[in-house]
């Protein structure tokens, strides 16, 4: 059986303020410890499940671009010494575009990564500086251009529906993205996240967004630009040449077993007796601190009863626009879709063009897509 490594790193050099990811300012210049801990929990898994094969290695943050290459290295060859690990293994680090990064990816490309995933997030020097990131458009294309010439496989992440862009400027900065690009894009919509400095804003009356019609448009316009360019959607936000699509989210989105090592990393796994859905500690120092003592930085290890684990399964498949295989699904869960989801509502979310169905598969429209919240809230 697969399995998936997720590996968080939780600092950054300064907080965005949209950002409400697990990410931290802090010290990361003794690695030493960092390194001990990640080795820790890797072993605490390793026993737990000690036969799989190993299909994906994902660092991500926070910032991973700021590991120091040996942190990458050290992680990679436990895991190798620890599992079997597959020939075509994806491995991904997210990275940030400045100047001092991005003189790092040679070296992360020496320690096995084979995949980056570059947080440009804008190629419009005002508009980074709007999103709160501590580089510039040239800062962002110059490390695209050396990431494209280092790794085999490159992604980048664009912010758009921001405040005051109209639909030709994403356009035209959407042009150059993929004059940039390799085989996949993350394109999100700017989301005003709890807990934020953006939320604050937000909640003082600031109009950070664009507006909801404004935002359908942009959203079209992107699923037109990128069918056209040959990188159609596979989820939501991700685009890819068919064939060149993150592996690793893959199985997220596939319900497949996946372990998540470091703060606030959440795991899905089977072990044979039972599933599991692990929840790491979220401090960087209480997780170090744990996984010190005990072994692992686990705030929470539940059983996942079959219900929880059909509807988990439903929420991720509908993400994917080939949505989901029913006989896959029935295989894993034992019951079939139809049986599982209540038949009036289904019916209504298909006649109002949400969700539509076939012999082999059920998906989420892209009118179903953009609501997809909407949308699996009415399936509960
Ligand atoms: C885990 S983050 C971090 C990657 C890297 N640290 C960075 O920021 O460049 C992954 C991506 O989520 C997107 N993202 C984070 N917060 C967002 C928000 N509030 N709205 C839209 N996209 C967001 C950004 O594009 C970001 O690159
Ligand atoms: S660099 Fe990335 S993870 Fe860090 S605060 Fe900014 S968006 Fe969040």
């Amino acid at each position: 059986m697969t399995l998936a490594l997720y590996v968080h790193w939780p600092y950054c050099i300064s907080k965005c303020p949209y950002c409400d990811f697990n990410s931290h300012v802090g010290d990361t210049t003794d690695q030493d410890k960092w390194r001990k801990a990640y080795q820790r929990e890797l072993e605490h898994y390793a026993a737990l499940l000690p036969t799989r094969t190993v299909t994906s290695i994902f660092f991500g943050g926070g910032t991973p671009s700021l590991m120091e290459a040996r942190t990458v290295e050290s992680v990679v060859q436990n895991i190798s010494r620890l599992w079997r690990v597959d020939a075509d293994v994806e491995i991904t680090l997210e990275a940030n575009p400045s100047s001092v990064e991005a003189g790092k990816f040679s070296d992360f490309r020496k320690e096995g990564v084979n995949r980056l995933s570059l947080g440009v997030q804008s190629l419009d020097t005002e508009a980074l500086k709007f999103l709160g990131r501590a580089h510039n458009a040239e800062e962002a294309r110059r490390a695209i251009h050396i990431a494209a010439n280092t790794f085999p496989r490159f992604s980048f992440d664009l912010i758009y529906a921001r405040q005051n862009q109209t639909v030709e400027m994403w356009r035209a900065e959407l042009q150059e993205a993929l004059m940039l690009a390799g085989d996949h894009l993350s394109l999100y919509q700017l989301t005003i996240e709890p807990h934020t400095q953006f939320d604050t804003r937000t909640r003082r009356g600031e109009i950070l967004t664009a507006s909801d019609d404004h935002a359908v448009t942009m959203f079209e316009t992107t699923q037109e630009i990128m069918d056209a360019a040959g990188l159609p959607a596979y989820e939501i936000s991700n685009h890819a040449r068919p064939g060149q699509e993150s592996r690793h989210n893959l199985t997220y989105w596939h319900y497949e077993d996946y372990i998540g090592i470091g703060p606030g990393a959440h795991g899905r796994y089977h072990d044979g007796a039972a599933r599991h859905a692990t929840e790491n500690h979220r401090a960087p120092d209480i997780w170090l601190q744990q996984t010190g003592i005990e072994g692992h930085g686990l705030k929470r290890s539940d059983k996942i009863e079959a219900d929880t684990a059909r509807r988990e399964a439903i929420m991720m498949g509908l993400r994917l626009t080939q949505g989901i295989d029913k006989d896959k699904w029935r295989e894993k869960f034992i019951t079939t879709l139809s049986d599982f989801l209540p038949a009036d509502r289904l019916t209504r979310l298909i006649q109002e063009n949400y969700v539509t169905e076939n012999e082999t598969t059920l998906r989420a429209t892209r009118a179903g897509l953009q609501r997809l919240n909407a949308v699996l809230g009415y399936l509960e």
